[in-house]
């Protein structure tokens, strides 16, 4: 029997998005999630979409006992690791929260992973390891540092997986270090779902389009940037998910392999080039007032992508009206379903 990708976090945004793609490219998914910012109805949409169901099991990567049990139930060829907490600003509320499930939860994860002979590893990094650019494009080799527990959590597992790579053969590594997802699925079946307010630029704006918030801040407009607003190298998620198999398949031809690869486009665009590119999707006018910069923000991030080229033979391929087209699709899809 073909063996499994465990996928921690599957029913979240990326992790369902990875496993369709995984599914169609023939894989076998296993995921594993606490359902803690997730709902299973997921699990539905994506055999809609693919016409094969995940396995499922509802738990904690923090469990041990649960890890041994799945471990040594399924045959796992590798771990795509996307389960943990998000939001920079609830990290610096509850720091010890985010170490827990965010660094705990690795360890766990790959304590069970050396017990089971399991040595290949995705794991979800992000830009936010950079801290504010030194120079753009971000290369992987730009200086590291965090701002925030959430930045940190991410960094301590990276160096963590360094330490491992290094203390025993076998390992094959791969840090993805994403830039800004946006979009969905383009069936507007899948897409994210953040509960409460969003925190992030394409969320919100799209409960503005569908009116479901009366209008966006702007948060600064007074950026060193072309019209003053932030900038950021915004990916479609299903490129996301594409660089997430070619980083897979890399490591499965290789024997050993530690790396960090940034998964962007290599272009910026404005929060008001957003907004736009909003409108022309939705055929809405998104209501906006200019607010202060928010904390801890950068001017401008994007990615070099050239190392995710030749390594893994992979780019983006989406440009921001796709990407604002699938969020819409899926906006109206989540209000509609909402609605009854
Ligand atoms: P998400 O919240 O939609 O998905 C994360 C999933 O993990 C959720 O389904 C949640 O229920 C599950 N989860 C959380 N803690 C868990 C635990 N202890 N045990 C089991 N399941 C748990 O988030 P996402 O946007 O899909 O992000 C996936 C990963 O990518 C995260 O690690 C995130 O930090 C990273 N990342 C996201 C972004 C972004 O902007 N979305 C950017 C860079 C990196
Ligand atoms: N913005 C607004 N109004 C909002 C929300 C955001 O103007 O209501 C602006 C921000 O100031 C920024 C841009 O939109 O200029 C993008 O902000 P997001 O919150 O969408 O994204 P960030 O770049 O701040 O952070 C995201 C993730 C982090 C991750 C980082 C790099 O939230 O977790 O990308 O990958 F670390």
């Amino acid at each position: 029997m073909t063996p499994y990708i465990l996928v921690t976090g599957g029913t979240g945004f990326i992790g369902s998005l990875t496993t369709v793609s995984l599914l169609e490219a023939g894989h076998n998914v296993l995921i594993l999630d606490n359902l803690s910012n997730s709902s299973p109805s997921v699990l539905d949409a994506i055999e809609k979409i693919t016409g094969k169901r995940p396995d499922f099991i509802q738990g904690d990567i923090r469990d041990a006992a649960l890890l041994a049990d799945l471990f040594s139930r399924y045959s796992i060829q590798a771990v795509m690791h996307f389960a943990g907490l998000k939001a920079v600003g609830e990290s610096v509320q509850f720091p010890l929260r985010y170490y827990d499930n965010n660094v705990h939860g690795s360890v766990q994860l790959l304590q069970a992973m050396q017990a089971a002979n399991v040595r290949t590893f995705i794991f979800s990094s992000s830009a936010t390891v950079y801290g504010d650019p030194k120079f753009l494009p971000l290369t992987e080799d730009h200086p590291l540092s965090t701002t925030n527990p959430y930045g940190h959590s991410k960094l301590m597992v990276e160096e963590i997986l360094q330490n491992l790579y290094k203390s025993e053969d076998g390992w094959r590594i791969a840090c993805l270090r994403y830039f800004n997802p946006v979009g969905a699925h383009p069936s507007g079946l899948i897409g994210e779902a953040p509960q409460g307010i969003p925190n992030n630029l394409m969320p919100y704006v799209a409960q503005v389009a569908v009116g479901e918030r009366a209008q966006l801040s702007v948060f600064g407009d007074d950026y060193d940037t072309p019209d003053g607003t932030g900038v950021r190298d915004y990916i479609h998620v299903m490129d996301l998910a594409e660089g997430h198999l070619a980083a897979l398949n890399y490591c499965l031809e290789n024997d050993s392999e530690l790396l960090a690869v940034n998964l962007g486009t290599g272009t910026g665009y404005s929060v008001l080039d957003m907004i736009s590119a909003f409108e022309r999707s939705s055929q809405r006018r998104i209501a906006y007032q200019i607010a202060p910069r928010r904390p801890g923000d950068i001017a401008s991030c994007w990615a070099d992508t050239s190392f995710a080229r030749k390594k893994l033979g992979w780019t983006a391929s989406s440009g921001i009206q796709k990407m604002c087209d699938d969020a819409w699709r899926w906006q109206c899809h989540a209000a509609a379903t909402k609605n009854g």
